[in-house]
């Protein structure tokens, strides 16, 4: 006979995969026009993304990878296909409904990121804490917060300062911290090391790492540097909109 219903175990199972699952691409694409001709810019690309995971995306300029994170982070929508984080689909929200999940769940790094000068480096990280509201919200709580991430990142010294006062590696840790204020589960970051020596690629990396393994913080990270791509656990390559797994 066939059983409709799954039994307890089958069901717990089910769950548990449900909620390994914390982003998820399928057949994603974006058609954009170039001298009065349409091209895809993504071309069905399908990635999971599971709680813990490291996630790294490589490719040439202009293949798509801003494009594909874009979409991932629910800053823009896709021709077609869907997104769906932590279990909840992004297609078809309102404005404010997708930013305020964004800002409950998600990191974001765009490219070529920058702070704001007029404020200062912990009024910086704070800003995503102040902007969305959140019921759960304390203020205390968030700047103890930000205190902690600025001595991890060794720019607690910089608490005052104010961006344009900075180096780039310490303006990029900066912004890695104004992603983790909200306590995200995911930073989507585009190219978080473009433009940096060794010495701040390899520090940058490694502050990746420990939020990986050690707060297990997702990432999903876009890079050109090989020093940044050997820390991930899965590498994929995007070609002309296409997206392909590596290893
Ligand atoms: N808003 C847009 N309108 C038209 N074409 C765009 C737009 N945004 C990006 N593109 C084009 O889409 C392609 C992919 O861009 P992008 O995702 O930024 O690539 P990557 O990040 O890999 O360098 C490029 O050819 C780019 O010129
Ligand atoms: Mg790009």
């Amino acid at each position: 006979m066939l059983r409709l219903k799954p039994d307890a175990v089958t069901f717990t199972r089910l769950r548990e995969q449900i909620k390994m699952s914390l982003l998820k691409l399928d057949n994603i694409s974006k058609e954009y026009e170039r001298g009065g001709k349409k091209f895809f810019a993504v071309n069905n690309a399908s990635l999971e993304i599971n709680q813990g995971d490291y996630v790294n995306i490589t490719g040439r300029s202009g293949s798509g990878k801003s494009t594909l994170l874009n979409i991932a982070a629910g800053m823009l929508s896709p021709s077609a296909g869907s997104v769906e984080l932590d279990g909840e689909l992004l297609t078809g929200k309102s404005d404010k409904e997708l930013s305020l999940m964004r800002n409950n769940k998600i990191g974001f790094i765009p490219q070529g990121f920058s702070a704001l000068n007029y404020l200062t480096v912990t009024e910086n990280i704070l800003l995503p804490f102040y902007l969305y509201k959140n019921k759960d919200k304390n203020f205390e709580d968030a700047e103890g917060w930000a205190r902690i991430l600025l001595e991890r990142f060794n720019i607690d010294k910089l608490a005052e300062a104010y961006p344009n006062e900075l180096s780039g590696g310490e303006l990029r840790r900066v912004v890695i911290a104004r992603a983790l204020i909200n306590r995200p589960k995911i930073i989507i970051a585009d190219e978080p090391t473009a433009d940096l020596d060794l010495e701040n690629i390899n520090n940058i990396m490694q502050i990746f790492k420990n939020l990986n393994e050690q707060d297990g913080v997702t990432l999903l990270i876009v890079s050109h540097d090989q020093e940044a791509l050997s820390c991930g656990k899965r590498l994929f390559i995007m070609s002309d909109g296409i997206l392909n797994l590596k290893n």
